[in-house]
Formats: C-alpha cells, sequence, structure tokens
C-alpha cells in the first residue's frame, strides 16, 4: 500500500490519528483535501474526516485537545460534526453503508466499513482516503482507482453511475462543475445515465443547483460546463431562457448567429479578464431578450429591436427563481444588460464627445465592465471584422479616458443644486426646480457648457428667465 505522509503535514492529522488510536477507531482523510493534494492544487481549508464509528464522538474528543476546545456542531441527523476555527473547518462524520448526502433529510446510517463509505461517495476522485492512524499514517486507500482517474483526467462513479446519481440527483450538475474547474472528461457511461436522469434535477433545491452553477462560472472557461449542461439536457430545468437562443434561422437566403453559442463564448473571453462572478452574469445574460424579439424584416433582414431592455427586464424573475440574490448585484447585472450594446452603437458612428460623456454618464462606475463586456462580445471569426471593432473600442477608450480627464463625467455631480435655485429665485419645491436641474446637465454632457459652477449659474439664470422666474438677491 502507497503511503503520503508528506500530504499530511499539518499537526491537525497527527493530533486526530492520536485520538482516534486511543479510541481505537479506524479515521482517514477522505474527499476534496485528498483530491487536491493529487492534483498538487493547495489544498482546501476545509477537510472531511471519515471514522469507523461515531465521527460526533471522535469530534468532541478532538475539540477537547484543541486550543481553546472550540465548539462542535452537531447534525445529528446527517451523523455528521463540524469543528471551524480560524485556519479550517473539520468535518467528522462515521463510514454509512448510505449514499453520502449533505442536505437530505433521512437519517444516517452509521455501520459501513470504509469501503461502503467509499462506494457511496460521488465520484471515484473524490473517494480517495488516507488514513491517519499511527500504525499506517498516510496510506492511500484507493479501491475504486480514483488516482488512475486523476491521470486520465476524467470522472467516473465509484458504483455504476445510475446509482450513484440516483442516490443524489445533484452530483449530476456537481460531476459537470469538476469536469469544468478541473478540465477533465465525464466518462461516456456516466454523460448518458445523467442524460437519462436529467428530470430528476428538479427534486434538489435551486440554492444548492445554483451554487454548483456559480462554481461552474467562476471557473477559467465557463462554456466547457454550460455546453455540458445543455448536452445533457439539465439546461432545460436551469436556463431555458439560453437555450432559447440556440439556433439559426435563415430567410431570403439571410442568417444570424447562433446566439447561445455566441454567449457561451462571450462568457469565456470575459473569464479571462475578470473574476468578477456578476459581470460573469452578464456576459451569460446580455443576449437573454434576443428570442423573444428576434423579427424578420424585408428591407434589413433580421432584427433584434429593443433585446437589451427586454433582456434586462428579465433578469429579476430569474434571479429570483434561481435564487440569486435580489440586491445591488442584480441590478448592476440588470444595468450592464441595459446597456450592454451602447459602446458599439458610439463606436458604429463618429465618436462624439456628447456621445460619450452620456455614456459615462449613464455607466457611472461600471464603465470599465461595461467596456470589458464589450470586447469580450466579440467573436467574429472574420478577421477584418475583428480587427475593425477592436479598433474601434480603442478610440472609444481613448475618448473615454479624454472626456474623463476634461469633464470629470464619472459620478457626475451637477454644479448646481436644488437649494441654490431655489434661494436665488425664492421660490419653494417645484416643477421648474427639476427642468432647470435637467437643462443644465444636458448643456453639460452635450458639451454646450463645461462642468463648471460660474458657466452653469449663468445658464440657470438664462433658463429661470425664460420659466418666468426672477432673481431675488
Ligand atoms: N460528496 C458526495 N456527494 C455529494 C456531495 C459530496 O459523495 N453530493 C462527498 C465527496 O466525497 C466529496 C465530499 O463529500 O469529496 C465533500 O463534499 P464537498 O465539500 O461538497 O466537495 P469537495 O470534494 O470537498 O470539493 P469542493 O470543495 O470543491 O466542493
Amino acid at each position: 500500500m502507497k503511503s503520503y505522509p508528506q500530504a499530511l503535514t499539518n499537526p491537525i492529522f497527527k493530533l486526530i490519528g492520536q485520538i482516534a488510536d486511543e479510541k481505537q477507531l479506524s479515521c482517514y482523510v477522505i474527499g476534496g483535501f485528498v483530491r487536491d493534494f493529487f492534483l498538487k492544487r493547495p489544498t482546501p481549508n476545509d477537510i472531511d474526516i471519515v471514522c469507523i464509528g461515531s465521527g460526533i464522538d471522535l469530534a468532541k474528543a478532538v475539540a477537547e485537545k484543541l486550543p481553546g476546545s472550540p465548539k462542535v456542531s452537531i447534525f445529528k441527523n446527517f451523523g455528521t460534526a463540524m469543528i471551524k476555527n480560524a485556519s479550517f473547518e473539520l468535518e467528522f462524520v462515521g463510514a454509512r453503508k448510505e449514499s453520502y448526502q449533505r442536505n437530505s433529510r433521512k437519517p444516517a446510517v452509521e455501520d459501513g466499513t470504509l469501503d461502503d463509505d467509499q462506494k457511496r461517495r460521488d465520484f471515484t476522485i473524490n473517494a480517495l482516503a488516507l488514513s491517519l492512524n499511527f500504525k499506517n499514517f498516510g496510506c492511500l486507500l484507493d479501491p475504486f482507482d480514483g488516482l488512475i482517474d486523476l491521470d486520465k483526467q476524467i470522472i467516473r462513479t465509484p458504483l455504476n453511475p445510475e446509482e450513484t446519481y440516483s442516490d443524489d440527483p445533484l452530483r449530476m450538475i456537481r460531476a459537470i462543475r469538476f469536469a469544468t474547474q478541473l478540465n477533465f472528461k465525464i466518462s461516456d457511461l456516466s454523460l448518458a445515465a445523467i442524460k437519462q436522469q436529467s428530470d430528476r434535477l428538479k427534486i434538489i433545491s435551486k440554492e444548492r443547483i445554483t451554487e454548483e452553477l456559480n462554481k461552474i462560472m467562476m471557473s477559467e472557461r465557463p462554456s466547457i460546463g454550460l455546453a455540458l449542461l445543455h448536452k445533457t439536457d439539465l439546461l432545460r430545468f436551469i436556463l431555458p431562457e439560453l437555450i432559447a437562443l440556440e439556433g439559426v434561422e435563415e430567410v431570403e437566403g439571410q442568417l444570424h448567429k447562433d446566439n447561445f453559442w455566441h454567449t457561451l463564448e462571450v462568457v469565456d473571453n470575459i473569464s479571462a479578464h475578470t473574476d468578477n462572478l456578476w459581470l460573469k452574469w452578464v456576459a451569460l445574460l446580455h443576449d437573454i431578450g434576443k428570442a423573444p424579439t428576434k423579427r424578420f424584416d424585408k428591407k434589413i433582414g433580421w432584427t433584434f429591436h429593443g433585446h437589451e431592455y427586454v433582456g434586462s427586464k428579465m433578469v429579476y424573475k430569474l434571479f429570483k427563481r434561481l435564487r440569486l440574490p435580489l440586491n445591488d448585484k442584480m441590478k448592476y447585472v440588470q444595468k450592464l444588460v441595459a446597456m450592454s450594446s451602447r459602446p458599439i452603437v458610439i463606436s458604429e458612428e463618429f465618436v462624439t464627445d456628447a456621445a460619450v460623456r452620456r455614456l459615462v454618464f449613464d455607466a457611472g462606475d461600471d464603465i470599465d465592465d461595461l467596456m470589458i463586456l464589450c470586447e469580450a462580445d466579440i467573436t467574429t471569426k472574420n478577421t477584418y471584422k475583428q480587427k475593425k471593432y477592436r479598433g474601434n473600442f480603442v478610440k472609444v477608450r481613448a475618448k473615454i479616458q479624454e472626456v474623463e480627464e476634461r469633464d470629470r463625467i464619472r459620478n457626475f455631480q451637477p454644479p448646481i443644486s436644488g437649494e441654490l435655485i431655489m434661494n436665488t429665485f425664492s421660490i419653494g419645491p417645484s416643477k421648474k426646480i427639476g427642468l432647470i436641474k435637467e437643462f443644465i446637465k444636458d448643456a453639460i454632457l452635450e458639451g454646450k457648457i463645461p462642468n463648471q459652477y460660474e458657466a452653469a449659474f449663468e445658464l440657470m439664470l438664462e433658463k429661470g428667465n425664460e420659466l418666468g422666474l426672477n432673481v431675488t438677491q
């Protein structure tokens, strides 16, 4: 049996092993920690410990020996116990014959051997265990050839896949998540089983699905997972709005691009530039309004008029359904989806200062993210067009910088306040104040006056006069 004590340099493992020895329990570290050690990835702080016996008793005994005797959180139904401190999160479980389901309401049965426990786990690469007992400290127990699968870069279930996925259908999306994060292949048998059982995803809570989906989105190439979700039919239960973008239609010899595959490319492109989950969501949803707005116009061909607006209006329902946050993160996604074509429209014409000022004013602090999105949106394979679009954005960026330096439009605060208007003309709150403020703002954005107090004050007097107001002081 091969031994890997070098995986267990953290003194916590020796301590757990010693206590398990005193209690005459066999005990192992298993799951993500072992997998990531062999993958030479940074090992996670949450560490799964399995013992042959009561995981809860072992956890209590370990906590007593730890400095400050940390609290043990016990989840009796699952037969698990957790110790958390600043540097790690230890989860203890007794080996079981039943499937390993964290959120199941089914009570756990704690009477399995290590082998029973391993075969009830999700994937062979997650079933690798290293012994913690003194007599075989660091020995690898790998009855399902997880190490070979790590080497072959394959996601495979320990049992036959129908059984493993039926035990916990969340594993179908977990398989895809691991394939995406690690750039592994899913075994053919697994893929077929997932497709065959895809509708069982319906019994899994939206929160758990979305947690996995976000891990896919946070990967380097989310398209791997999104394409697999589509291929296995799971996407139907998660984001049917995306599937509606698939396909190329032809009318009178005119084609439009396949907006599903285009979207996947945009998500990958943006992932090369950002770790911002919400900007990735913007990329995923930026064309979502194209399915409901698609029309064929005999004169201009395919159109998607107002798809940005329609798309941004779809975000709330979609976020709510997926239990994504309905807070400022959602507002950010709505705003950027709604604005997703603005820099493109500007770049297609002669780039005027006024148009750029309006763009910067409307985007505020999100202007940089919006530009990243637009550049990621270029997926044409036509090198001439690609060059042209990129060149256009270079111009827009230069103009943004120039306008920014000169006019300070970002987070623009009008130089004239409502209060000043009221005091100058001795009037109370009224519609005219709004009119004057809007007039000044427009004049600044249009470049008619500089973004300065004196010029804005002059304009206020002029506009006030026009509205029949008199200066009283
Ligand atoms: N597990 C399982 N079936 C599930 C969830 C988890 O069999 N539906 C098992 C796997 O052995 C997994 C371990 O429980 O390795 C811990 O689960 P979790 O912490 O969710 O995953 P990790 O493998 O630690 O990976 P990550 O931290 O990337 O989520």
